[in-house]
């Protein structure tokens, strides 16, 4: 080969290596925070060019600014069922801030009809409201995961109506009717479980229901210690979730050599495991009865609502926003601390939904591992009863909808006390709010509700 020929290939070579490398490489400068003791390996690798764009993105908005003055709005306003002892200037600085937190395009057009703000006419501000207390209860009984730092509406909403950072349950995720090239929810990259092949949506079972996260044994042999690999991988699911969704690496909560121990896990890991329990709470206790109030285009492929994980407040941060002190200008925003427990603490009501097909009471996708959530509680608590209900949705003839609804708590029902219960701890319930008659085949619509309490 003569010498020109030579320098050519070297140029291709040399192109095409800087081609692969440049996909691979991340430009300097490059820097590292010890997060454990020195020799655990304990190291998060951090490009501080990299962080300068999501500091960036990460700020918190100024405060509006004002004094309490005036009589409490409930004296003002007729239609105050959380802040009616607000005094009046408190309470129009926080409608004022709502907009800038949640509706900046819209104004306060958004949750109000502007001739009369008494009104509860539009489904926004109802689930305002929800939010509101949703809000007061992070701030006021989750101190072990939000300390004094705290949430406002902005910490999710970023200035939109709908946070950016959601989930859905996967309609795909579980299910045995499935043929040959399924992805069984997994096996492609998914944002939400940072890219990853793993299954995407770890969160049904570890964020609405209570799963086991935990995949490791205590002993070094093999014993009776079971994990299924869908768990393990639904652990790991969603630990990639925590560690994307924080802009940490897993040394940040975890000594690696061995994941399980919490005697050598950093404290953020117990800030974790509370946060895990907030959110739990957050999708149970307030997004998840409100789906009936959402419109259908808000809702996801199974009909269930959009709710919270840990990127919706920390958006790719260790705490949201760095731990701007959020919430010390919005005192209205903390509600009060929690109870101390009593044995009535344990009966608290509990609505778990259940969704069908078109036309069909056949139990379908997650139901099963709802159920077996609801069986869970009613074994944990023995004066429990679980109240079963079922509804239709508003297209086609209104007997055979009857019919359906009666035989879709049916099939609830016979699920319940096949796991033993007898038939006075499992009771048909006649539906109490039946879903207003606008939207056709609705996916929220067709559901059985089952009320433990
Ligand atoms: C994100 C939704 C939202 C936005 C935007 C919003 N509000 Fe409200 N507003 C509410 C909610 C929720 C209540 C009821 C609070 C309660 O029940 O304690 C309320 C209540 C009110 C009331 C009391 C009405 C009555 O007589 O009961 C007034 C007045 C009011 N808002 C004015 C405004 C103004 C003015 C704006 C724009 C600057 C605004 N709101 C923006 C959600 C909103
Ligand atoms: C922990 C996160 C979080 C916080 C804090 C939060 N929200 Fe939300 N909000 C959500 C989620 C999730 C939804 C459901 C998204 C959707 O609308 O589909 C939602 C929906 C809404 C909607 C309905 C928007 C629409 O167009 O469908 C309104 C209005 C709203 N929130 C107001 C508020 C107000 C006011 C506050 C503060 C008092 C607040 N939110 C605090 C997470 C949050
Ligand atoms: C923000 C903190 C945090 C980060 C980051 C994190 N984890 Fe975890 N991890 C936890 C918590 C909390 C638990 C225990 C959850 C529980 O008990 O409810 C846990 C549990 C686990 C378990 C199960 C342990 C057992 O007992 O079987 C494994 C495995 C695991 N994590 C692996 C990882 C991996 C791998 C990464 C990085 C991709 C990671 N974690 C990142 C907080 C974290
Ligand atoms: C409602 C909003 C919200 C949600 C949802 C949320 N967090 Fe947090 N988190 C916060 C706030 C606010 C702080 C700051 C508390 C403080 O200043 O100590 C925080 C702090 C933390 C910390 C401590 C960081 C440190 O360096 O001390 C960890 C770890 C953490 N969160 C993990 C999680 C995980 C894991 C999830 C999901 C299971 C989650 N968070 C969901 C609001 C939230």
């Amino acid at each position: 080969m003569n010498a020109p020929n030579r320098s050519i290939l070297a140029a291709v070579a040399l192109a095409g290596a800087t081609v692969l490398l440049a996909g691979c490489w991340e430009r300097p400068p490059i820097d590292s925070v010890q997060r454990g003791f020195r020799g655990t390996g304990m190291v998060e690798v951090v490009n501080p060019r990299l962080n300068a764009a999501v500091f960036e993105a990460n700020q918190a908005p100024p405060s509006i600014p004002g004094e309490a003055a005036g009589p409490p709005a409930r004296t003002v306003y007729q239609n105050l069922k959380v802040l009616g002892d607000l005094d009046v200037a408190s309470f129009n600085r926080l409608m004022a801030s709502f907009v800038t937190w949640v509706a900046p395009d819209q104004g306060c057009a958004y949750c109000h009809n502007e001739a009369n703000f008494a009104e509860d006419a539009k489904y926004t501000k109802i689930v305002a409201r929800r939010m509101l207390e949703m809000t007061r209860t992070v701030n006021g009984q989750w101190t072990a995961h939000v300390a004094q730092t705290g949430v406002t509406c902005y910490t999710c909403h970023r200035g939109q109506p709908v946070p950016q950072k959601v989930w859905f349950v996967d309609p795909d995720g579980t299910g045995s009717d499935k043929f040959a090239g399924w992805r069984y929810g997994q096996n492609a990259p998914a944002a939400g479980v940072g890219l990853t092949s793993l299954p995407k949506d770890p969160f049904t079972s570890y964020l609405l229901q209570k799963g086991e996260i935990r995949v490791a044994g205590n002993d070094p042999l093999p014993t009776d210690h079971k994990a299924s690999i869908q768990h393990t991988e639904w652990t790991y699911g969603l630990m990639m979730h925590f560690s994307a969704g924080l802009g940490v690496n897993c040394t940040y909560c975890h000594n690696t050599r061995s994941l399980g121990v919490w005697d050598q896990s950093t404290p953020q890991r117990a800030t974790a495991w509370h946060g895990i329990r907030m959110v739990r709470a957050m999708n149970n206790e307030y997004l998840t009865p409100l789906t009936a109030a959402f419109p259908p285009n808000r809702l996801g492929p199974t009909g269930d609502v959009a709710k919270v994980n840990c990127a919706t407040c920390h958006n790719g941060v260790f705490k949201p926003m760095y731990g701007a002190p959020v919430v010390k200008d919005y005192p209205m925003l903390v509600g009060p601390p929690p109870a101390p427990p009593t044995p009535q603490a344990a009966l608290v009501r509990e609505v778990l939904i259940v969704y069908f097909d078109v036309g069909s009471a056949q139990l379908r996708g997650i139901a099963p591992e709802v159920l077996a959530f609801v069986v869970e509680k009613l074994k944990a608590n023995p004066q429990a009863k679980a109240a079963v209900s079922g509804y239709h949705s508003a297209s086609g003839d209104r007997a055979a909808n009857a019919e359906l609804a009666k035989q879709r708590a049916f099939s609830v029902a016979g699920t319940l006390q096949a796991a033993g219960f007898a038939p006075d701890r499992v009771v048909l319930a006649k539906p109490q709010v039946v879903q207003a008659n606008v939207a056709g085949e609705d996916p929220a619509a067709r559901r059985v509700e089952v009320t433990v309490r």
